[in-house]
């Protein structure tokens, strides 16, 4: 199923001024591996209002960071009742949400290590190796990232597809999911009206493997 619509009318409805990325971004997918969770240990780095959190089925504990206090409040008031945890402090600092996790969740937050960006959080493969710490033997991260490769990101502060594989690896970590996503162009927005687009551009990622796509989602592994 294609949840693109629902979460993003969740976001004008709630969250207006903070949505973010274009009407195919790569983290519409995400809420594929969170909405048949049961009884899991969920972290979210950067977890914004938390808008994918409404799709998190209440047997799960999720704790979510973020430094936006006004994002937090609309994360709280969003899943109230579900017993989720939201804190405001700096995702570096993991004395924030101790012990380990089965899922942890990095939406749009690897950029922000880009030493050329607003953030310059530092060190990216310091906080994947963080993340890995946090891991359950069997546990995953999803990861999305725009793509520098892409014509669209061209001198933007993003990171490439070749630095990201490289960032994985010494951070010791395997990817046992990768999709990248939208091998054609982030401007293909403006044919979301469009049945089925989200789902052409889904065949069409996995099956052209394009290094220059838009943006990157993967799962990650011990
Ligand atoms: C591009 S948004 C991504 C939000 C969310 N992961 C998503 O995909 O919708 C970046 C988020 O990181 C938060 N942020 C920036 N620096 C941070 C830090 N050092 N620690 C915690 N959150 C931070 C911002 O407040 C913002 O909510």
């Amino acid at each position: 199923m294609n949840y693109r619509k629902k979460i993003k009318d969740l976001w004008i409805k709630n969250a207006k001024h903070l949505y973010w990325g274009d009407d195919f971004d790569s983290r519409y997918l995400v809420v594929e591996y969170l909405k048949d969770l049961k009884g899991k240990k969920i972290l979210d780095l950067g977890c914004s209002a938390a808008i994918l959190h409404t799709f998190i089925d209440p047997s799960n504990s999720v704790v979510g960071i973020d430094l936006d206090e006004e994002a937090l409040e609309i994360a709280k008031k969003l899943n109230k009742d579900k017993g989720f945890k939201y804190i405001k402090g700096d995702v570096r600092d993991d004395s924030l949400y101790p012990g380990k996790y089965d899922v942890i969740i990095f939406l749009a937050m690897l950029e922000l290590f880009h030493p050329k960006g607003k953030f310059k959080l530092g060190d990216p493969v310091e906080m994947l190796k963080k993340m890995k710490e946090h891991l359950n033997d069997n546990g995953i991260i999803i990861l999305t990232t725009p793509n520098g490769n892409n014509s669209y990101y061209k001198n933007k502060a993003k990171w490439k597809l070749e630095e990201v594989e490289s960032f994985i690896k010494k951070a010791g970590l395997k990817v046992r999911k990768r999709i990248l996503w939208n091998p054609i162009s982030i401007h293909l927005t403006k044919l979301s009206f469009i049945p089925f687009m989200f789902e052409l551009l889904r065949f069409l990622s996995e099956k052209l493997n394009s290094k220059n796509s838009v943006s990157m989602f993967y799962v990650l592994e011990k």
